[in-house]
């Protein structure tokens, strides 16, 4: 190969011959192999010993046996994934909203393949490569469609993101240490995020030194009793006690737009406008989390879908970009120091999130029609069948009338059968995950079977095919509390 004097051994590098075709043979032994998985099928009888002592071992590592005897081969196809007892499922969890473009896709291996080219495999905040900054800015630009994110800081998992978003808050808003937040929210696991989630058993044990207050979310049956605009106003009124009985001490609320641990639980448009409304007024940074919502709602963020980006100071995303990221405008750039990591991310990651986020921008996914919308269409007409011919089935969680066996939002899915019954919802997802559909809870009471499906490969077409394996498993469910 001959280089001029302004190439770099890089360049070179990337624009290799044989690497290319090297990566194209790769990527296409991966498809022909990945196409003869085209339906699920139960556990190979031959493999049940291995795989069981498999399960085992990995269970005594983590010191507490695996959620679901689930490992992964290494292959799937799309929506469906193949596991070491050689069971193919559909997976509609997509490692709680990971993997949006499913099992073995080509365009992800491609870019992974690409990305794992690099001199060295991590990046961290002193020393990276152009696969760092090219991510970063494609986030960021999409952001800046609706919202006025004016930096982005790239980190290894959510709750890391969050750590930053809150530490750039409380320097903003200094002395200020009291941070807002709904009930039942999630934010990660750290110490301060399970401090700030409103779940009790996250944080047993822990020492609480975050200082929290909480606000009541949406709630859509005592909106109707009351009205909307006095379950507004009796909102605005204790945010306002906050503020008066702690007069500067708040540094930020945390808005989930859809709640994703704690129910699939969103709220209208004008309840999230008039809590912001009131922090923008009492000078309280209004901090967005959409780790969970990023990409699934019938908009790309969640902010869009709810035309509230112009009131968003700092930002959250991960999960289906595969970095993780916290976002803030201008006026919130914090002082040196305040953050840094040994690492940002590794080059198959940036290379392959970069990649989702073209995707996404490019697929025809959002909007009245697009590809999400459908697909949201599709699960509420085949839930509200399934409870049709199966009422009892589904006795209802709330008031009469109110839309309660299906819920959520986009690509983030529950259906509430058993009156939302925690053992009983439970107990169906293991059963779902024996007949070939992998999904999972979400709810603090009632609770909720939840999917996150990977709707970037999912076919409109397969709903039916799952369904049928749904109603075989709450058959199987139902004979068994007769
Ligand atoms: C809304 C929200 N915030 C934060 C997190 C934490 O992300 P991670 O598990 O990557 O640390 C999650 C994870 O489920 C989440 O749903």
């Amino acid at each position: 190969m001959t280089m001029t004097a302004t190439d770099t051994h890089g360049q070179g590098l990337a624009q290799s011959e044989t690497i290319r075709s090297a990566i194209e043979s790769i990527v296409r032994e991966v498809q022909d192999r990945s196409a003869g998985i085209t339906d699920i099928r139960p556990p190979v009888a031959e493999l049940r010993q291995s795989y069981d002592a498999f399960m085992k071992r990995a269970g005594e590592l983590r010191g507490r046996a695996l959620y679901y005897p689930y490992i992964g081969s290494g292959i799937g196809n799309g929506a469906l994934v193949e596991l070491m007892d050689g069971s193919v499922k559909w997976d509609l969890i997509s490692g709680i909203g990971v993997q949006f473009f499913g099992h073995s896709d080509p365009e992800l291996i491609q870019a992974s393949l690409e990305g794992s080219l690099g001199d060295t495999l991590s990046f961290g905040q002193l020393q990276f490569n152009e696969d760092f900054d090219r991510f970063g800015r494609t986030l960021l630009e999409l952001a800046q469609r609706g919202s006025r994110m004016g930096h982005c800081f790239l980190t290894t998992s959510g709750a890391m993101a969050n750590e930053n978003a809150i530490k750039v808050c409380y320097q903003k808003h200094a002395p200020a240490s009291r941070v807002l937040a709904f009930r039942d929210c999630f934010m990660g696991r750290t110490v301060t995020m399970c401090q700030i989630g409103d779940t009790p058993s996250y944080r047993v044990g822990v020492p609480l030194s975050t200082l929290v207050d909480y606000m009541p979310f949406w709630d859509e049956i005592a909106a109707r009793g009351m009205g909307p605009t006095r379950f507004i106003d009796a909102a605005v009124a204790l945010l306002t006690q906050y503020f008066e009985r702690y007069p500067k001490q708040h540094a930020c609320f945390i808005f989930e737009l859809v709640q994703g641990e704690g129910g699939f639980n969103t709220a209208p448009r004008d309840y999230f406008k008039a809590l912001m409304e009131c922090c923008k007024s009492h000078g309280v940074a209004v901090w967005d989390d959409e780790i969970q919502t990023f990409g699934r709602t019938d908009r790309m963020f969640a902010y869009e879908a709810l035309d509230l980006g112009s009131y968003v100071d700092v930002l959250c995303v991960g999960k289906m970009t595969q970095v993780c990221a916290a976002l803030w405008t201008k006026d919130y750039n914090p002082q040196p120091g305040l953050l840094s990591g040994t690492f940002s991310g590794t080059g198959p990651g940036f290379r392959a999130g970069t990649r989702v986020l073209e995707r996404l921008r490019d697929g025809g996914y959002y909007g009245e029609n697009g590809l999400i919308a459908r697909h949201f269409r599709a699960f509420t007409d085949l839930t509200r069948a399934l409870a049709a011919r199966h009422p009892d089935w589904f006795p209802s969680i709330g008031a009469p009338g109110l839309p309660d066996v299906v819920g959520g939002r986009g690509g983030m899915m529950r259906f509430s059968p058993y009156g939302g019954n925690k053992d009983k919802i439970i107990r169906l997802c293991h059963v779902l995950f024996e007949e070939g559909v992998i999904a999972f809870y979400c709810g603090h009471g009632p609770y909720h079977v939840r999917m996150l499906p990977p709707l970037g490969v999912f076919n409109e077409r397969d709903w039916p095919r799952v369904f049928a394996v749904i109603e075989r498993a709450m058959a199987r469910v139902a004979a068994e509390t007769r």
